[in-house]
């Protein structure tokens, strides 16, 4: 429907020249991409006094979160938030992996907050560091090496289909970012003989293990287009508007069967005189909205939440700008961070390890009329 009414107060044009005293909240479908209105609200639909049910926002500190394999060459990581299509893990690695890995369940992308190392695998290794995206195909033998002992990933595993980039239509070949960027390895085969080489492979979330007397990374080649591959967050460049403020669709990196990963980056805050730098307030009610901060703030929150913050917004509750965004957006020149967006389809559900982390007054934040309770 391309008709677009106008009822009583609003602005002339979304994002731009709120009309005095009130609040933008967009009311769209398909995350910001489908039919849409604003609406012009006299209070922030997150001045909340109370929230009872499962779509309360949440927050954890997933730095509080103790992985097996953060102490045991043998871990593996641990699941905080899971639905059909996507499970997000945290991993905290210290030592190589014991045993290679083979994903059957998905792709995994890794997003390496902290650290740097190698991953070694069927079609050679990839030396990752701090702000990269690692990606590994589903079904891939491979061995994560920490060359630091500080190594700090949340992985972002694909269930239902291959990872794969949005469609770039208008913007061209070259935004969000170059894919002669992307780097894949160079095959270099580990020819070792004896001793014992575990394979652990991953399906249904069972595992099987398989034994071998050599190296399984032993491929002296390969060709075709399924391989791993990284790239790294300061290499991003996505598109920007002085004039107005772009949606979050804008900083899309990777698309997979039911969720996106978008990467909000470093920009300068919009200059018009009337546009609005805060986000409108929304409830995004067709996907639930995953934040990992790897740095920085985005710009809808005033104070720091530290990195390594994990934030859930579930469809239909309302999110936004934090009380004093506002007076935040319109002191600074910049938004300096990174952050990870995984946007989902289907509601996610969340584990023990999750709750076990979780900040109790983070839903609190929202609104200026709650005072925080002890935790
Ligand atoms: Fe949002």
């Amino acid at each position: 429907m391309i008709i677009r009414h106008a009822k009583g107060v609003t602005s002339k044009q979304a994002r731009t020249g709120w009309p005095e005293g009130t609040y933008e909240d967009e009311h769209g479908r398909d995350g910001f991409a489908g039919e849409v209105s604003m609406l012009y609200r006299a209070h922030p639909p997150t001045r909340w006094t109370g929230i009872e049910g499962p779509l309360k926002p949440r927050a954890i500190d997933s730095a509080a979160v103790r992985p097996t394999d953060m102490g045991d060459a043998a871990g593996v990581p641990t699941r905080l938030l899971y639905n059909d299509d996507v499970h997000i893990y945290v991993s905290r690695r210290r030592a190589p992996m014991s045993y290679y890995m083979r994903n059957a369940d998905g792709d995994e992308i890794y997003f390496v907050h902290e650290g740097t190392g190698t991953i070694e695998s069927d079609y050679g290794p990839l030396e990752y560091e701090t702000g990269d995206y690692v990606v590994i195909p589903k079904g891939t033998n491979y061995r994560v090496v920490p060359g630091s002992p500080d190594n700090f990933f949340i992985i972002i595993e694909s269930r239902k289909g291959p990872t794969g980039f949005p469609e770039r239509g208008m913007l061209g070949q070259h935004v969000p970012f170059d894919f002669a960027l992307l780097q894949c390895p160079d095959p270099q085969p580990i020819l070792d003989e004896g001793g014992e080489y575990q394979v652990r492979i991953k399906r249904a979330d069972e595992w099987t293990t398989v034994y071998y007397d050599f190296c399984p990374l032993d491929a002296v080649g390969w060709t075709g287009n399924l391989c791993p591959y990284k790239i790294n967050v300061r290499d991003l460049r996505a598109p920007y508007s002085e004039r107005t403020h772009m949606p979050p669709t804008t900083y899309a990196t990777f698309q997979c069967p039911g969720f996106w990963v978008v990467t909000f980056q470093p920009k300068p805050f919009e200059t018009a005189p009337d546009a609005e730098r805060v986000p409108a307030y929304h409830r995004n009610v067709d996907y639930d909205e995953v934040v990992f901060t790897h740095s920085g703030r985005l710009m809808s929150r005033a104070e720091d939440q530290g990195a390594a913050t994990l934030t859930l917004h579930p469809a239909g509750m309302h999110h936004g700008p934090n009380p004093r965004a506002f007076e935040a957006a319109k002191k600074a020149d910049r938004m300096e961070a990174f952050l990870v967006n995984i946007d989902t389809e289907k509601p996610l559900k969340w584990t023990d390890a999750f709750t076990g982390a979780e900040d109790p007054n983070y839903w609190a934040t929202f609104s200026d009329r709650l005072v925080p309770v002890a935790p």
